[in-house]
């Protein structure tokens, strides 16, 4: 990955944290505890892959003019909700995530548990107020599917119900994909389609389909790439960089990538799904570059 694109990357970031920080503010009716969760937990330091994703997408779109912002914060906020619960006792049990004591440490787990409802519902308030009828309903479809109950939420539980299951070690590949395509997978994904429609939001038809078939194929790899590199990173990386702790997938029995298929092996998938990631946007030429090199980002990473 060469330093243009680091460069690139930071300056992004930087942009997404202020726009964040402009989408939470004080409101009538918002109380103030439930506000100062949800911003300390939304404005730590992520790496904001997400929002990434939906402005790159727009950006591999050739977007002219549309404002991908909305979307971008929207996906940020579901990823937060997502990782305040993940982290609750009833769930991961974590006490630090993003460097940072977990929402519910800070705060208390009442709180923490309203923190990620409100953050979940604001994304859609979000969508809604900020495109066109017919895009902003078809980005809400896609956001409740890639995040909801056959989609991230049904891969939180699939992956809680199968820790230490008596046939752990019987699981398949097949499972395993199934699980994380869900779970970390279909919210990647689903970032990649909301790039593309919030692109095309003044089409009446919405995107191509098959440019939204690409960047959907491109997605679906990249989203299990991440989760395996994230595994990994539970094996072999350091609490420091990675900002939460490390070494519990396998004491809690979690499926896992590493736990099935050794290191070796699943670091060599997680090449693959990069390669086939990039096969997805070699027709799409120049306007989709920057979503090529995120692909070594991603698959090379140490947090
Ligand atoms: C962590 O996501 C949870 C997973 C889905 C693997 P990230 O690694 O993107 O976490 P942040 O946003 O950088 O904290
Ligand atoms: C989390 O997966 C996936 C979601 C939050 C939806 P993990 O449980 O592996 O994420 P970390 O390792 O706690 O960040
Ligand atoms: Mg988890
Ligand atoms: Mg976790
Ligand atoms: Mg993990």
């Amino acid at each position: 990955m060469g330093s243009s694109f680091q460069d690139h990357l930071t300056t992004r970031r930087a942009e997404i944290e202020q726009r964040l920080d402009a989408a939470l503010r004080p409101q009538e009716g918002l109380p103030d505890e439930l506000l100062r969760a949800m911003r300390y937990s939304l404005l730590a330091p992520g790496k904001r892959l997400r929002p990434l994703l939906v402005l790159l997408a727009a950006e591999a779109c050739a977007n002219v003019g549309n404002d991908p912002w909305p979307a971008a914060c929207a996906v940020e906020m579901i990823h937060v909700y997502s990782l305040i619960h993940d982290d609750l006792p009833a769930m991961d049990d974590d006490d630090v995530r993003r460097g940072q004591p977990t929402c519910h440490k800070e705060f208390s787990e009442a709180t923490a548990i309203l923190a990620g409802d409100a953050l979940l519902t604001m994304a859609f308030q979000l969508l809604g107020e900020g495109y066109p009828n017919a895009a902003g309903a078809a980005c809400c479809a896609d956001l409740a599917r890639g995040a909801g109950a056959a989609g991230m939420v049904g891969g939180q539980a699939d992956d809680l119900s199968w820790e230490r299951a008596p046939h752990h070690k019987e699981r398949t590949f097949e499972e395993l994909e199934f699980l994380h395509g869900r779970k970390t997978g279909a919210l990647i994904r689903c970032c990649l389609r909301l790039g593309a429609r919030v692109a095309h939001a003044h089409r009446p038809d919405g995107p191509p389909t098959d440019l939204l078939a690409r960047l959907d194929g491109y997605g679906r790899c990249l989203g299990l790439a991440f989760q395996i590199t994230d595994d990994l990173l539970d094996v072999e990386g350091h609490a420091e960089q990675a900002g939460k702790r490390v070494g519990k997938d396998a004491a809690r029995g979690k499926l896992t990538y590493p736990g099935l298929l050794g290191v070796e092996e699943s670091r060599r998938r997680a090449a693959d799904l990069g390669r086939q990631a990039r096969e997805y946007l070699a027709p799409m030429g120049a306007a989709a570059g920057r979503l090529d090199d995120l692909v070594s980002f991603v698959v090379n990473r140490d947090r």
